[in-house]
């Protein structure tokens, strides 16, 4: 069918050409003139995927201490109903009878609870700690917005650039996240059990979403995401494993409208990996 289409690169004719010719999904490379730094990431890139069938299961922490008091960031532990979760998770994870399951989490205490119950191996991954609030760490939104007003303003006007101080923004997680996600596509079935912002960046990378959408997509405590590559895509099932929790989601408020979200609709996450 290709030959049908396509023509051929020739090693000798095309020689002054930059292409990289990938023969048998990835029995063999050839590289021919790599001049730049976008074109050797496109190699590197090219050289990790696969198109083995598998699947990648995202899920937040169960649901946390400092969750139930409505505070951001911190490092606490699982709530009464967070480790309740953690067993709803063990079944679900054995009632799937997933083939050679690797499991990865976070360096944070609520993380590393959730996958201790599920009585597998597991890595643990500093890249996959939630987002640095900085200086509003352990705080509530409410709070955020009584102490540093013009800070939160800011946040809503551009979620995804903000930085807070001495903290990250999307942006900068998105950064921190390459290596994650570089190791995902060489992988094959994998769960991760990580935290809301990092889910997003996954979630974003995965579904091609926006700089705009990123930052608002809905990853609650909970719920299992299962991602399966197919053609030009990926599935989405959402499994929520029905042990009740608190709502961390904050809606985008209704009267902001960004400058740059005309920008931002046409570029799509993974133009920063
Ligand atoms: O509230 C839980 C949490 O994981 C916080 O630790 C983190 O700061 C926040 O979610 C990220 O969500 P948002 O970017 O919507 O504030």
């Amino acid at each position: 069918m290709y030959e049908s289409s396509y023509q051929p690169l020739d090693e000798n004719l095309d020689k002054e050409l930059s292409y990289i010719k990938v023969i048998d999904v990835g029995r063999r490379y050839l590289v021919n003139r790599v001049l730049d730094h976008i074109q050797s990431r496109i190699v590197y890139y090219l050289m990790n995927i696969h198109i083995t069938p598998r699947s990648i299961y995202l899920s937040r922490h169960g649901e946390s201490d400092l969750n139930i008091k409505g505070r951001i960031g911190g490092d606490s532990g699982l709530s009464e109903r967070g480790k309740e979760y953690a067993m709803h998770l063990r079944k679900f994870i054995q009632e799937q009878d997933i083939k050679d399951l690797k499991v990865w989490t976070s360096q944070m205490k609520r993380t590393i609870q959730t996958a201790e119950c599920l009585g597998v191996p597991y890595e643990q991954w500093k890249a996959l700690n939630e987002i640095d609030a900085g200086v509003c760490e352990e705080m509530m939104y409410e709070e955020i917005q009584e102490h540093f007003p013009l800070e939160f303003a800011m946040r809503d006007q551009d979620k995804y650039r903000y930085r807070y101080p001495k903290g990250e923004s999307y942006e900068d997680l998105v950064q921190r996240l390459e290596p994650v996600i570089m190791e995902l596509e060489r992988q094959e079935n994998v769960l991760v059990i990580c935290h809301q912002a990092v889910m997003r960046c996954l979630l974003a990378y995965f579904l091609d979403k926006t700089a705009e959408e990123l930052p608002y997509l809905k990853c609650p405590l909970h719920t299992v995401l299962k991602l399966t590559p197919v053609a030009y895509g990926c599935k989405v099932e959402t499994m929520y494993l029905g042990v009740d929790s608190v709502n961390t989601h904050r809606d985008r408020p209704a009267n902001v409208t960004t400058q740059r979200s005309t920008e931002d609709a046409l570029q799509t996450v993974p133009a920063h990996f």
